[in-house]
């Protein structure tokens, strides 16, 4: 088919933006590393030993000015991602060779965990925390407590709502994220050109992550005037954010989903031609869906991440590209902006516009995500150290 064709064509283009990355700077902890689950909770003592002698050196930098070291608590949402380990291993051993000692917790995606990890860190005297919620609103309680006790937090990736708590959020442009994702669907399809109808079907992320509203948001706003138009059709009728939502963002309830919509709406041979999909644990689910249930020719499929399974599967064929979001240099930004709270400072931020939790505009630093995909992988992904090749086996 033409728009088949005209693929390779689009993406060898698209890649030569895809090479400009993200927030930059900092350490760049191996692949191993960086892929390596760590274990649910980790203090290390070695890191306190290392500590003292760390601070030291880093005052004796900057003239024995300010304070460095301290406790810092880092609450993530989820061992089950791949993302999320790295996002934890990055941030503990960035802090740590910055001289603080962390705490680090994985809540399971259960906000009455996540919680009470994070009144533990409280208790435990952490002086700064750097929380990727799980759901955005269920976090006010616990962090009107982290207020109290002087304790600033940091929202990480995720934007946590309605608390004034929050001094700062650190994350990826998540509008440009969802963006990027419509553009590659309108060149894929060469949507200013062909006339289709181009059969389309929609599967996004957990309903309480914040972070959804941005990338349906940001891919409906390239993609809305081609729906408009009468260019790109929906079968299953599922377009509003409750219909196209997956919980959890899990790998198995977004298959079961599209298992759904395929024996519903295009059993009868009829042609899929795209799923955006917000997401590597969601396509995933679309990829099992389709590997059982759909005969017909491949739909464009996109992601964000960059997770192995899924750059697997681009390198096979069974996805068209995702979003690279590389965690080292969001867990850098955010050390820099740990370190200068601690000192009493302002934080780097980049945008002061964009980010209103409900209390007001949050002042925000925006890494920028990157295109990937099967032509550009191994630059963005090998070369940069983030994967070996036998990760990719
Ligand atoms: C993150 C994504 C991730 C998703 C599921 C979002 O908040 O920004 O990178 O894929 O959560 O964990």
């Amino acid at each position: 088919m033409m728009k088949r064709k005209l693929l390779g064509v689009l993406l060898s283009a698209a890649m030569a933006a895809a090479l400009v990355t993200g927030c930059g700077g900092g350490s760049t902890p191996t692949a191993a590393e960086s892929t390596e689950a760590p274990k649910e909770t980790e203090t290390t003592k070695a890191a306190e030993e290392e500590k003292a002698s760390e601070a030291e050196s880093k005052e004796d930098a900057a003239g024995g000015e300010g304070k460095t070291g301290g406790l810092v608590g880092v609450s993530m949402p989820t061992q089950d991602l791949q993302r999320w380990n790295q996002d934890g291993s990055n941030m503990k051993a960035e802090l740590e060779a910055a001289g603080y000692t962390v705490e680090l917790q994985y809540a399971s995606n259960e906000i009455a965990t996540q919680v009470s990890q994070i009144e533990t860190m409280i208790s435990d005297g952490c002086e700064l925390l750097v929380i990727a919620s799980i759901d955005g609103d269920s976090l006010g309680t616990v962090l009107a407590q982290a207020k109290e006790a002087g304790v600033q937090v940091i929202a990480y990736d995720r934007l946590i709502m309605n608390s004034d708590a929050v001094s700062y959020y650190a994350t990826f442009d998540n509008y440009l994220v969802g963006q990027k994702q419509g553009e590659y669907i309108v060149d894929a399809l060469d949507l200013k050109n062909q006339a289709g109808p181009f059969n389309m079907e929609i599967v996004t992320g957990d309903p309480g992550d914040n972070n959804v509203n941005f990338f349906y948001g940001g891919a409906m706003d390239v993609l809305q005037p081609y729906i408009d138009e009468g260019k790109l059709v929906i079968p299953s009728g599922q377009v509003e954010k409750d219909d196209v939502a997956t919980a959890n963002w899990s790998t198995e309830t977004a298959q079961s989903r599209f298992e759904t919509i395929l024996s519903s709406y295009y059993a009868d041979g009829t042609q899929l031609d795209v799923v955006l999909a917000s997401n590597d644990s969601t396509a995933l689910g679309v990829a099992n869906a389709l590997a059982a249930n759909y005969t017909g020719s491949y739909p464009v499929l996109t992601g964000q991440d960059c997770d192995v399974a899924n750059v697997k599967n681009m390198i096979a064929g069974k996805q068209s590209m995702s979003i690279f979001k590389d965690t080292r240099t969001l867990a850098s930004k955010v050390v820099e902006m740990v370190d200068a709270i601690m000192q009493g400072k302002e934080a780097p931020v980049n945008d002061t516009e964009t980010y209103d939790n409900g209390t007001g505009v949050i002042p925000s630093f925006l890494c920028e995500p990157v295109f990937a995909d099967a032509d550009n992988y191994k630059e963005l992904l090998v070369d940069s150290g983030y994967y070996t090749e036998a990760d990719l086996q």
